[in-house]
């Protein structure tokens, strides 16, 4: 397909032909709501969608839309107030912290706006350090060196994070997001500290492994731009879904 397609469609179904059709999220009825002096404030007020293996989904909306809470639930590192989220058919949402901390170690991996790299590690320790918790097979200096080959930071390898650019300092980021090969790769404003270039650059390589290991990308962002890069894009206004649009082909920018 050469053409941008971009359509509306509220129940978030993918067209027949453009995913594998296994749901491996299933995000129902979520709400948050915190106290905020004798009030309460609701930030997520009822969602619901679908994320299917493989696919690479963008949240988009504007600051202070729900976006960054709303990844902390699917993630499992935050409680909604009310909903469930099931991954591969289960309700993470229920589980106990022990069980969910099984569940976050091997099933996602996560990569934040600001990096989150440890500044006394080198990159290659850093990618380890997932590796460390939990059991994962193989050597993890190994399963490291190949994942900074990947991202294309294999001459880096020694490298602290003071060492490297931003761009350099976010690929090391994903690189340990897939140490422990998860299902999910969730990443909140993974371009947020990025120039445009550079910003680019991570979205392509985020395109790129997902074509290589048929992950699930799921990202939050502000921009627009950035959300075109995913094949969906839901649309959160004030903690309700605005919409879900469906990115056909190669967005033109
Ligand atoms: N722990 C908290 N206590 C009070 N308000 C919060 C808390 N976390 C988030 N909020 C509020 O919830 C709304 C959504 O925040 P957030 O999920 O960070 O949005 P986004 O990532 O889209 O910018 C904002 O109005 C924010 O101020
Ligand atoms: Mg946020």
């Amino acid at each position: 397909m050469d053409e941008v397609r971009i359509f509306n469609d509220k129940q978030g179904n993918m067209p027949v032909n453009q995913s594998n059709d296994k749901v491996v999220m299933d995000v129902r009825d979520i709400t948050k709501s915190l106290p905020l002096g004798r009030e309460r404030i609701d930030i997520l007020k009822g969602i619901s969608f679908q994320i299917m293996s493989g696919e690479f989904v963008s949240i988009v909306g504007p600051s202070g839309s729900g976006k960054s809470t709303l990844l902390g639930i699917i993630a499992g590192l935050d409680n909604p107030t009310s909903g469930q989220v099931l991954i591969d058919g289960v309700d993470i949402t229920r589980m106990s912290e022990g069980k969910l901390a099984v569940v976050r170690n091997n099933k996602i991996g996560m990569v934040f706006q600001a990096f989150n790299l440890i500044p006394t590690l080198t990159a290659q320790e850093n990618v380890e350090v997932p590796l460390y918790v939990g059991k994962h097979k193989g050597a993890p200096s190994t399963r490291a060196k190949e994942l900074l080959n990947l991202v294309g930071l294999s001459h880096r390898l020694e490298h602290r994070p003071n060492q490297l650019s931003g761009g350099e300092q976010q690929r090391v980021a994903i690189a340990r997001s897939l140490a422990t090969d998860p299902a999910f790769v969730i990443a909140d404003e993974p371009t947020g500290n990025l120039d445009a270039k550079n910003g680019e650059n991570v979205l392509n390589l985020i395109a790129y492994l997902r074509e290589q290991t048929g992950k699930t990308f799921i990202i939050a962002t502000h921009d627009p731009v950035v959300a075109s890069h995913a094949d969906r894009s839901i649309r959160l206004v004030d903690g309700l879904i605005a919409g879900i649009d469906i990115i056909g082909g190669k967005i033109a920018r």
